[in-house]
């Protein structure tokens, strides 16, 4: 380059360079590049044959890239450089007019929001995925009684698909943020040119049309330094990875040998190196552990834009390899996770044995009284007494004598063996939401239809 007296210093070059990792913007250069020599003729600024040649071009690096005969350059900095290069080699000295009127400043954030648009849309498909194997799950153990905890202490009990739901709602938001994503990718950057707009009758309604976008960035400052849209996929992301990760630790707990609740198939789990006896469940454990990852990428981003002078600065390159490992780290987690959901095996026995625990009836021993006029308050204080009373003596709650019940309270009477019968006191949650079967079976269908997932 003219301007400079000095080869760059191979240092340089290393912390400068962004083709080891932009390079799969490629097809989004080269598109974008194939529009934007349209546009220039359409407006007279380039003629139709410059445009023929240019566009001959591009598709002759299109096919290279595609056959992976690309040939590098050490001297190619990033995928818009090593690009533009290859069109000149290949076009002539009309290559040299590919660059009119644009910026790789409004390119790059081109680029990568037409990336970011359709990572969105990848995402989408993938939690969808994840969400139709929990929805099956769900159908497949209906009326599955199994303890729900609260500060992983057995609580009350509900059914196994009424909590194997309770994560497709969860996916249900993420899907609708990754959508929020998609539009908000949604606004083209380029004809913004460096920063200030272009010195030519371009058409950039036009572009937005051809490129699928939806509208054009009104601000030429704002577009080459906006990345919102970046950060927008890694706050949808890392709060993915963290319901992922929620869902990960939950099969780790219930695959121990304490719990017994589930067994991850083997194609999902490792052996020990050591102890033979030992099946791990190491996906579980892994997407378990992703989820900081995920949240890092977003801080970090954060941290890169956070006080960055407008407009376009160096440090925005490192937007990339953020976007890129959350993407890739996020669809590689959602793809386990339907698969080692999908093939996951529940123990009937372990579940029902675990929600028999009669003090989990506690809060609907607590209502009969509340039914009977006792408050609430006074009538938790009573069934807090008999629940000591039965630990104290090793008892049941069903085997405290009816003298007993009388000793805590004159409202308790036969009705109390009655609440501690069967799954009365799942069926008796009847409020919207809540677990006995009808209202699960009415969410489950609730969950289909908002997910787009038929049974
Ligand atoms: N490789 C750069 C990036 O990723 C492209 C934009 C470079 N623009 C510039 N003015 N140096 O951000």
């Amino acid at each position: 380059m003219a301007r400079f007296s000095q080869p760059q210093d191979h240092a340089f070059q290393r912390l400068n360079e962004s083709i080891s990792f932009d390079w799969r913007l490629a097809p989004y250069d080269l598109e974008l590049s194939r529009e934007h020599v349209e546009m220039l003729a359409r407006q007279d600024i380039i003629a139709a044959d410059e445009r023929d040649a240019l566009c001959a071009a591009l598709e002759g690096v299109a096919r290279e890239v595609q056959e992976g005969t690309f040939p590098f350059s050490d001297q190619d900095e990033d995928v818009h450089t090593a690009i533009e290069r290859r069109v000149t080699e290949l076009a002539g000295p009309v290559g040299g007019k590919l660059h009119t009127a644009r910026s790789r400043n409004d390119q790059v954030a081109t680029d990568l929001a037409m990336y970011v648009r359709d990572r969105a849309t990848s995402t989408v498909e993938a939690i969808l995925a994840l969400a139709r194997a929990l929805l099956a799950r769900a159908e497949d153990h209906l009326d599955w009684p199994m303890p729900g905890y609260t500060h992983l202490q057995r609580a009350q009990p509900v059914y196994l698909s009424h909590h194997l739901l309770a994560y497709a709602w969860m996916l249900a938001r993420d899907r609708d943020r990754f959508e929020r994503v998609g539009a908000a990718a949604a606004v083209l950057p380029l004809g913004a040119g460096a920063l200030a707009g272009v010195n030519f009758d371009t058409d950039r309604a036009w572009l937005a049309g051809a490129l699928g976008f939806d509208a054009v960035a009104p601000n030429s400052i704002d577009a080459v330094s906006n990345r919102d849209f970046v950060l927008d996929y890694l706050a949808a992301a890392a709060t993915c990875a963290t319901h992922l990760s929620r869902l990960g630790g939950e099969v780790v707990l219930w695959s121990s040998e304490e719990f017994g609740f589930a067994e991850v198939a083997d194609a999902w789990a490792s052996g020990s190196s050591i102890m033979p006896q030992k099946k791990n469940p190491d996906a579980a454990e892994l997407v378990r552990a992703k989820a900081p990852r995920l949240a890092g990428h977003l801080v970090a981003l954060h941290g890169v834009l956070h006080g960055l002078p407008l407009t376009y600065n160096k440090d925005l390159q490192e937007d990339k390899e953020h976007l890129f490992d959350a993407a890739d780290t996020l669809e590689l987690c959602l793809e386990a996770m339907a698969g080692m959901i999908g093939s996951l095996t529940f123990n009937r026995t372990r579940l029902e044995a675990a929600a028999a625990d009669e003090f989990l009836a506690a809060t609907d021993i607590a209502d009969l009284l509340v039914r009977r006029g006792v408050s609430f308050r006074e009538a938790h204080g009573i069934v807090g007494s008999l629940v000591r009373l039965a630990l104290d003596e090793g008892k049941r709650l069903s085997e405290l004598t009816p003298q007993e019940l009388a000793s805590r309270s004159p409202q308790l009477d036969a009705e109390f063996y009655d609440v501690l019968k069967g799954r009365n006191w799942l069926e008796s949650k009847r409020s919207e939401g809540g677990t006995s079967l009808a209202r699960v079976r009415e969410q489950l269908e609730r969950a289909r239809a908002v997910l787009g997932v038929s049974p």
